[in-house]
């Protein structure tokens, strides 16, 4: 079908439109709406940013999970799990799945773009859904950085 280069190229790009926009939203988005936390249309605009990147990101896993299951099935044979290579892969996999939990938990359950947690008065909505939302986009942010690092190690091996 395509060349392999192509499929490579996209599930990069892909990884860098998430990991690239988790950094972003966790250390230039979220201090500057702590900075203006009083302002209501600065919050307003921060959410709005948030619900737009969830798409992005969503469309990038998907990608990602294509894209690395089509290089699966085209690397004839050594990602069984007999292979030092295809052990690899299976810890990659493996951090990528806590990864995705963990993303899965913040735009979806805890959601804390979703348009009443923020246009009501901050006291409205529980002081504790910004907080475990941060700790949980920081917690993905390094599990997305280790299947990075495990990848760059597989390109090695
Ligand atoms: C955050 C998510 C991910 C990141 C950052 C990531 C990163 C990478 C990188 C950097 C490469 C190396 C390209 C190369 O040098 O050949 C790669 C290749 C690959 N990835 Fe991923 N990936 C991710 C998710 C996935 C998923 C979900 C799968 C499986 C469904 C997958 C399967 C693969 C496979 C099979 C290869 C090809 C390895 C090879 O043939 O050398 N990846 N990925």
């Amino acid at each position: 079908m395509m060349p392999d280069y192509l499929i490579t190229w996209i599930h990069l790009a892909a990884a860098i439109a998430l990991i690239g926009g988790l950094i972003f939203s966790q250390f230039v988005l979220a201090p500057a709406a702590r900075d203006t936390a009083t302002d209501s249309r600065s919050r307003e605009v921060v959410r709005r940013a948030g619900r737009r990147f969830r798409t992005v990101a969503w469309v990038s896993l998907i990608i990602l999970i294509l894209t690395g299951a089509y290089q699966m099935l085209n690397e004839s044979g050594s990602a069984r799990i007999e292979t030092a290579w295809g052990v690899v892969l299976m810890l990659k996999l493996f951090l990528f799945a806590i990864a995705f939990g963990l993303l899965l938990i913040h735009d979806f359950i805890i959601d804390p773009y979703a348009p009443s947690s923020q246009d009501t008065s901050p006291s409205a909505s529980s002081p504790t859904v910004p907080a475990r939302a941060d700790t949980l986009q920081k917690a993905a942010i390094v599990m997305t950085l280790a299947v990075l690092l495990v990848a760059s190690y597989l390109a090695k091996i």
